[in-house]
């Protein structure tokens, strides 16, 4: 698979805004997979600027920790913060993983499904908490955060005693359903693994690796 390479995270987040930019200006009634964590913050911030009518705009997020919600790290805040509360999305149009899961799946499928959905890729490979030996089949669901997940996201909790270690995530399998996908990696420390996912084997136990199953995806990165 083709790795974009870009040259700065500017160039990053404002070519991913761009994409969802021409989606939502080609139809007004997405519905948006979304990501947290620093990748994708300067494409929200790229993504305010653009001043784009979000009013008929469906979002999915990717996933959210198994915790308070009003934890100021939850997603949920992380979402209001940077994107949400700068446009004029509908409240009720922005849902996040919910139990039962289910219920969540039907609601992805009961709009018709994700037509575009922006991934971040973690150190381990996963593609949201989807990680390593997740079921390429795998849905919405509750999962255990693997250690290097825990370790990495320590950052924003200040310990690895207070960073969550549950999550619910979409499954590989629904992510998979979603009609074009876009997958963002900055910094040199993805590099690695983002090669051997997009152009290695095809493996369980590289959950990103299930996109070369994928026929319209694109994958950008900046170091
Ligand atoms: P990051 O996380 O953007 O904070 O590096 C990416 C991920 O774990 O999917």
């Amino acid at each position: 698979m083709e790795i974009k390479v870009l040259k700065s995270y500017k160039e990053l987040s404002s070519t991913v805004a761009n994409v969802v930019k021409r989606q939502l200006k080609k139809h007004p009634l997405s519905k948006l997979g979304l990501p947290t964590g620093d990748t994708p913050l300067g494409m929200y911030d790229e993504l305010v600027k653009r001043e784009l009518d979000w009013s008929h705009v469906i979002t999915f997020n990717l996933d959210v920790y198994l915790m308070n919600v009003d934890h100021p790290e939850s997603y949920q805040n992380y979402m209001r913060k940077n994107l949400f509360e700068k446009t004029n999305i509908y409240p009720d149009h922005s849902h996040f993983p919910f139990r039962p899961t289910s219920a969540f799946e039907d609601k992805i499928a009961g709009s018709m499904g994700i037509d575009l959905c922006i991934l971040g890729i973690g150190t381990n490979g996963h593609i949201a908490f989807n990680e390593p030996g997740s079921s390429f089949l795998s849905r919405t669901r509750v999962v255990d955060l693997d250690e290097q997940t825990i370790e990495d996201n320590s950052r924003f909790f200040g310990s690895v005693d207070d960073t969550p270690k549950q999550a619910i995530t979409m499954g590989l399998g629904t992510i998979m359903e979603s009609k074009k996908i876009v997958l963002m990696a900055n910094g040199d420390h993805k590099l690695n693994i983002l090669n051997v996912a997009m152009n290695g084997e095809v493996t369980e136990s590289i959950p990103a690796s299930v996109l070369q199953n994928h026929d319209n995806v694109k994958v950008f990165y900046c170091d």
